[in-house]
């Protein structure tokens, strides 16, 4: 069977299924999930997830290559989109084009992802006129930690339900297929889902379930991370596992339980065991 598109995606819009869509960032977790998601995000919170930092600022277009071209080998059905690192597309729009393109062409994957509203709707406009396919990301957009002041919901106030409508319409006018709206209060989220002139899908990720598609980091809802936010339920206990796992090897290697005849290659030195 056949990898999905952005037409697909936007077809499922159409007839009212939810998008499901997960992130990966290498082969063998993609290749799990892929017969589950439609859309796999190679998301720069892979920055936190594999290297240990504390923001996504430091990401690089070449980390984000590396591990897009991981997910691919790892995947067959799903789509794959990649997020456009801080930095790789924000000065101009040829910058932007640029940064896609190496994206595109060093991994195969279907579309880009990138953080911002109204203000970015030209570089979205000139990337899907030249053939590159966007997903945007409004509200809460970890980029911006320095300027927004935190990590904190968005839509409260009294302009912000009318600027993040702007933002999204915007974008989805601009030619994106679909939007992820992050941490934003339900009224507008819903606001945004349901308005008729955002015709790009809506993938939710603390954005309520009016969206057309949800979407968590994959390691949060695995139960892997340390801290996860109020919007993930942990669907999986991984960390519990891991630690329990790792324990009982290392108490076997030390009692000597570990390996045993069955893990050891050619003629028994020992007595026989039986
Ligand atoms: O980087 C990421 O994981 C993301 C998703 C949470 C949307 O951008
Ligand atoms: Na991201």
């Amino acid at each position: 069977s056949r990898r999905l598109t952005t037409l697909d995606i936007a077809r499922r819009k159409a007839d009212g299924g939810k998008i499901v869509a997960l992130t990966a960032c290498h082969a063998q977790m993609a290749r799990l999930i892929d017969p589950h998601c439609d859309i796999v995000l190679v998301g720069d919170s892979l920055g936190m997830v594999m290297h240990g930092l504390d923001s996504t600022l430091p990401v690089t277009l070449d980390m984000m290559i590396l591990q897009a071209q991981a997910v691919m080998r790892g995947t067959a059905r799903a789509l794959v989109v990649v997020d456009m690192p801080f930095g790789s597309y924000e000065a101009s729009r040829e910058q932007a084009f640029t940064s896609a393109a190496r994206i595109l062409k060093e991994t195969g994957a279907g579309a880009v992802k990138l953080e911002g509203g109204a203000h970015l709707a030209e570089t979205v406009a000139f990337l899907t006129r030249r053939g590159v396919p966007v997903m945007g990301h409004v509200g809460l957009t970890p980029q911006s930690i320095h300027t927004m002041g935190g990590f904190r919901v968005q839509g409260k106030g009294p302009d912000a339900p009318r600027l993040l409508l702007e933002d999204a319409r915007a974008i989805s006018e601009a030619g994106a297929f679909a939007i992820v709206l992050e941490g934003i209060v339900e009224p507008v989220a819903r606001a945004i889902a349901s308005a008729p002139e955002v015709t790009a899908a809506t993938i939710g990720i603390g954005a309520s379930p009016f969206c057309d598609g949800q979407i968590l980091v994959l390691e949060d809802m695995l139960g892997l991370s340390e801290r996860i936010p109020k919007f993930v339920r942990p669907f999986g206990r991984l960390r519990d596992e891991i630690d329990a796992a790792v324990r009982t090897y290392a108490d076997e290697v030390r009692s000597g339980r570990f390996p045993e005849e069955a893990h050891t290659y050619g003629e028994r030195r020992g007595p026989p065991q039986e």
